[in-house]
């Protein structure tokens, strides 16, 4: 196990109290990136003390295995108007960065006010460009991890912990 549900609520509580205070009086528009975003945005969402609109955007990235391919597409857009809001990105993982570089530029054409990125996971050290969250729960070295969101082959989302598997293939 890498994280159990108390480390996870207590660094989820810290999280929220800390975008509570950042975005005093903003306009904040939560975007989740689905489907692995939803466990840690419906924990963060509800330890908010500050009012918020919640949307949500797909992307696919498009290779095998669990490796991002490069060629992301956005398969679920948002439906709230995005101009001129203050956008807060809940991402459940960064790996190579590439799939949050392509939702962050997409979603800056339309010219937010803020654009920032929260997310749950960090895999500093697989960037393959460079990339800054704003947020992060937890930073971790490489491993493939499942649980709270995190699926592996679209199992596992459902767990309350985090795990490490091993050798997926
Ligand atoms: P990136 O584009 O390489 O940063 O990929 C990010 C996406 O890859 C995340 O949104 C996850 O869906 C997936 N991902 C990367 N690492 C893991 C992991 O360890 N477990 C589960 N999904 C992962
Ligand atoms: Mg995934």
């Amino acid at each position: 196990m890498l994280l159990t549900r108390s480390e996870i609520d207590r660094r989820v509580n810290d999280l929220a109290g800390q975008i509570s205070r950042d975005y005093a009086g903003c306009d904040l528009l939560l975007i989740g990136v689905l489907k692995g975003a939803f466990i840690f945005m419906a924990d963060l969402a509800r330890a908010l003390s500050i009012p918020c609109q919640t949307d949500f955007i797909r992307a696919a990235s498009y290779g095998a295995g669990s490796e991002s391919s490069g060629t992301i597409v956005i398969t679920k857009d948002v439906d709230a108007e995005v101009r001129g809001r203050d956008v807060l990105i809940i991402e459940d993982i960064i790996d190579t960065g590439l799939t949050l570089r392509h939702i962050v530029d997409t979603l800056m054409l339309r010219q937010p006010k803020s654009i920032k990125v929260c997310a749950f996971l960090d895999k500093r050290r697989r960037r393959k460009i460079p990339f800054e969250a704003d947020y992060v729960g937890f930073s971790m070295e490489d491993g493939f991890v499942v649980g709270y969101g995190l699926d592996f082959n679209e199992q596992d989302r459902h767990w309350p912990d985090v795990y490490v598997i091993p050798n997926p293939v």
